[in-house]
């Protein structure tokens, strides 16, 4: 018990002197802005996060403002933080708060975590940032840090394993001065995963539980942690008809609700090449391929032009857009800089 104390202590006191306190969302206890703040760091870097997070504030300043904008608009300022199913829940969440809380955010993890796009994660930040509950948190980083200090060398990818690291991290919570400890630990947890407990080169010397730290006493602390599922990445190329009138509109498409880019305005896109229609073509240009990442998938994207006289009856998928229509549109990231490109 003795050690599980100190360990509480140390995070907090390092997190004082070490850690971050200067992003925008630490400067607040507004639920709504940290619960946005975290959404948005769900899979995207803090200095990414840094340029979207003032711009979907100044916008939407309270919860009531997102509730009530159309979801075009929100997938639009949200273009190019990817991942689209994080926008479109975060959305349904403030239509939730508004509609079933009265435009107040649930003040513990347990009611948190039944609105859209919050996860047991996330709801324990949000309650410890801005209600000092004391509860865990258990994201990518902090598991890192969580499992090489105690050693938790059990496979994560089964569900009793990863029950039984919250346990652990729940008896890991401080104890004492819990308005103040709660949101220096959960940050204090965050920051040793981001800075010092790397994935790959972890600086242990820098760190303030090394001395107690089961992964650092066994000498590789990479070992942890200790996940047998590997994702297999798969690789695949799709063509792209960028179809394009005289005038200067393009031809988009709303991609369907599953798949790639779910919902999201879009080139057509193609299996093969030869699928491409180019009846009505005057010009065929192939444009310069580009790699897009996704989480299991490397997309190979073949992007051709294809000019034509006037708006053909293309199909009845889609609509023409000019290049006021299509800016303000909700587009994948790579299709805006391609269209962009070409403009
Ligand atoms: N990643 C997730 N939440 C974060 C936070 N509050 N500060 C910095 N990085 C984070």
């Amino acid at each position: 018990m003795g050690e599980t104390l100190l360990f509480s202590a140390q995070v907090v006191c390092w997190q004082k002197e070490h850690g971050r306190s200067h992003l925008p969302w630490q400067q607040t206890r507004d639920p709504y802005r940290v619960w946005l703040s975290e959404v948005m760091l769900q899979q995207t870097q803090v200095s990414t996060v840094l340029d979207y997070y003032p711009r979907f504030l100044a916008r939407f300043p309270h919860v009531a403002a997102l509730a009530d904008a159309s979801e075009d608009e929100v997938l639009a300022l949200w273009s190019g933080l990817g991942y689209y199913s994080r926008a479109r829940n975060l959305h349904r969440c403030a239509q939730q708060v508004v509609a079933l809380h009265e435009g107040a955010f649930p003040a513990t993890a347990v009611v948190l975590q039944t609105l859209p796009g919050i996860g047991r994660s996330t709801a324990g930040a949000i309650a410890a940032f801005c209600f000092s509950e004391r509860v865990p948190i258990l994201d990518a980083n902090v598991r890192r840090v969580l499992t090489r200090f105690l050693g938790f060398d059990t496979d994560l990818s089964v569900v009793a394993n990863e029950r039984a690291l919250w346990e652990r991290a729940i008896h890991l919570l401080p104890h004492s001065h819990l308005p103040e400890s709660m949101p220096r630990y959960t940050q204090g947890l965050m920051d040793l995963g981001a800075m010092v407990c790397l994935a790959r080169k972890p600086l242990c010397a820098q760190c303030p539980v090394q001395l107690q730290c089961v992964a650092r006493q066994e000498g590789v602390p990479e070992n942890y942690p200790v996940k047998t599922r590997k994702l297999t990445r798969q690789s695949q190329a799709w063509w792209l008809l960028l179809l394009r009138d005289v005038a200067g509109r393009v031809h988009l498409e709303r991609r369907p609700s599953t798949g790639i880019w779910p919902g999201l305005h879009c080139l057509p896109m193609y299996a093969a090449r030869a699928d491409i229609p180019v009846q009505y073509a005057f010009r065929i240009r192939e444009l310069p391929p580009f790699l897009h990442t996704l989480t299991h998938r490397d997309l190979h994207l073949h992007p051709v032009l294809v000019e034509v006289n006037e708006q053909q009856p293309f199909n009845d998928e889609g609509a023409w857009f000019c290049s006021v229509q299509w800016s303000s549109l909700g587009l994948p990231a790579p299709i805006r800089k391609l269209l962009e490109s070409v403009r």
